[in-house]
């Protein structure tokens, strides 16, 4: 069960690391980190995630689903919908989903999630995921480089959250949402699109490495991926990673 083990630490690198460590040693699947701080947290896409003491929520979630690796788009979508779930529930207003997974609120992120996959060594099956979550809960000010792109809870809220409840709610919804992805998966890509302000007839820059392009997003597919037709050919696009932004 996810959080029934959690294991809290100071300041470390990053919680992927350490969960990382762990998952070598017989960590168990749901098996959280927790740190107070981390000197190299990692976002996607090769981003670093701001993460000083105080204010802000840093974990990791050990999972180890009997699926094969295709199937963790849909996960990664769990993941955003259950950090969703939670951050409506404690900011006490409607939170938007941007694919694959950042949580905004009034258009501002408010909470980043970076799953990172070890497969067998002939690729077919998921050894272990480890989901990595950034969730600012209490922070009152941001770096200026982050300060337009990014809030907190508690700005939004004016009220402060406690930490610890703020992760048992998280934990909590991820264990709901972590098996409506085992027992009914196919419910994932409509509800997150009927959650999200970015799934549909939305113009939007996708960039992914070297490649950039513009276009109207047209809903999720089945395996979980982003449709968008390009504006230069007109054919639909299913996106499979990369950052999603208002064009
Ligand atoms: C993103 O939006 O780019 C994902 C951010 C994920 C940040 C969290 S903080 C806890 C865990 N440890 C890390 O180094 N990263 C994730």
């Amino acid at each position: 069960m996810i959080g029934e083990r959690i294991l809290r630490f100071g300041t470390v690198t990053s919680t992927q690391d350490v969960a990382a460590e762990m998952a070598a040693t017989g960590f168990p699947h749901g098996g959280v980190i927790v740190a107070e701080a981390q000197t190299a947290g990692r976002g996607r896409l090769g981003r670093a995630w701001h993460s000083p003491p105080a204010g802000g929520l840093y974990l990791s979630i050990l999972l180890r689903p009997r699926v094969e690796p295709a199937l963790l788009p849909l996960l990664t979508l769990a993941a955003g919908l259950a950090a969703a779930d939670s951050v409506q529930a404690l900011a006490g207003c409607a939170a938007d989903l941007r694919w694959p997974n950042d949580v905004l609120l009034g258009g501002r992120k408010c909470c980043g999630i970076l799953p990172e996959m070890a497969a067998t060594a002939d690729t077919a099956r998921v050894k272990h995921v480890i989901l990595g979550i950034g969730l600012n809960v209490n922070q009152r000010e941001f770096p200026p480089a982050l300060a337009a792109e990014a809030t907190s809870l508690a700005m939004v809220s004016g009220q402060e959250i406690p930490l610890d409840t703020a992760l048992a709610l998280l934990l909590e919804n991820l264990e709901t949402r972590y098996n409506q992805f085992v027992g009914e998966p196919s419910l994932l890509p409509p509800e997150f699109e009927s959650r999200s302000s970015f799934a549909r007839n939305r113009w939007v820059l996708v960039e992914n490495g070297g490649s950039r392009f513009t276009g109207v997003t047209e809903g999720l597919d089945s395996a979980g991926f982003l449709r968008v037709r390009r504006d230069d050919t007109g054919i639909i696009e299913p996106v499979l990673a990369g950052s999603v932004r208002p064009a």
